[in-house]
């Protein structure tokens, strides 16, 4: 039994909602009346010290969107393989009709004390984080703008997608930075493109963030390696991370009526951290 909201009726795309933000998005979107399109990996990218999502997480995700009263097509599809992406969109287009809403969220975070291989790793990120970004919208976009009834997409960048505080040469750090930043010129170009559509374009950026992702011994290693990172990475308001529903809630006001005009924009979700 589907509950009635300010989404109803609508289609949303998402990458890499297995677990995590994606999941978040995706339930709370469901729960608010729209159709779930929901990709991830489901496996491990070798140069990525913590566990990725699992088919089992896919599945947890459909669950909870069904529970919310929600109709959900997922599939395991890597963003930087353009050929399966564009397969499981279509499968989900056929199901549901052509996305109103798209969250590129799909991405990795490869930080850890020792790099056995930096270039590997900073390839592994880029290829995820900045092509799988253009591979979701550029295979999106030509649908929504032939529909011709707008829509909005979210790309999750990050607060490092706004600076390089904790920059240290390593593979993962410049990588991670590097490609949050080129979302950013991403978002800009496919906002221009896309506004005459009547398709909004925005980012977001997160400081950390309660998840898999970065709640592991890893990340932990990495911070404790440099005496000062753990200062340098801390947040000016009082608390260590934001939650996965502190970022729903900005994507939601991004894709709702309420962002209706909003277009081009980068969006801190953290805690004063870019403004320290
Ligand atoms: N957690 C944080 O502290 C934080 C902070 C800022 C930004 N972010 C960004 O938020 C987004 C979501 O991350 P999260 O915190 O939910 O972490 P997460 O690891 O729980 O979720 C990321 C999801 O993306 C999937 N994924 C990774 N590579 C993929 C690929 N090539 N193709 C398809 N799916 C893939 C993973 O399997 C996983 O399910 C990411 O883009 C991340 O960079 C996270």
């Amino acid at each position: 039994m589907s509950t009635s909201g300010r989404f109803d009726g609508q289609v949303a795309f998402i990458t890499g909602a297995a677990r995590g933000q994606g999941r978040s998005h995706a339930v709370r979107l469901a729960a608010e009346g729209a159709s779930i399109i929901a990709v991830d990996i489901c496996d491990q990218i070798d140069s990525v010290p913590y566990g990725m999502a699992t088919p089992e997480d896919l599945h947890e995700t459909v669950s909870q969107v069904e529970e919310a009263g929600g109709k959900i097509y997922a599939a395991v599809a890597d963003v930087r393989d353009r050929a399966t992406l564009e397969t499981a969109l279509s499968e989900g287009v056929a199901r549901f009709g052509v996305p109103d809403i798209v969250l590129a969220n799909a991405g990795i975070s490869p930080q850890r004390a020792s790099e056995p291989d930096p270039q590997q790793v900073f390839i592994d990120t880029v290829e995820t984080n900045l092509v799988g970004v253009w591979n979701t919208v550029s295979l999106v976009a030509p649908m929504m703008i032939a529909r011709n009834e707008g829509g909005a997409i979210v790309i999750t960048s990050s607060a490092q997608g706004l600076i390089g505080r904790g920059g240290d040469g390593s593979g993962a750090a410049s990588a991670y930075t590097a490609s949050k930043h080129g979302v950013v010129g991403l978002m800009r170009s496919f906002s221009a493109w896309l506004a005459p559509h009547s398709i909004r374009v925005n980012t977001i950026h997160p400081t950390g963030v309660h998840t898999a992702m970065v709640e592991h011994e890893d990340m932990m290693a990495w911070v404790a390696a440099d005496p000062d990172r753990a200062a340098t990475m801390s947040n000016p308001m009082p608390i260590d991370m934001v939650d996965v529903s502190d970022v729903t809630e900005a994507v939601l006001y991004l894709v709702g009526e309420s962002g209706r005009y909003i277009t081009g924009v980068t969006l801190p979700v953290d805690a004063g951290f870019t403004s320290k």
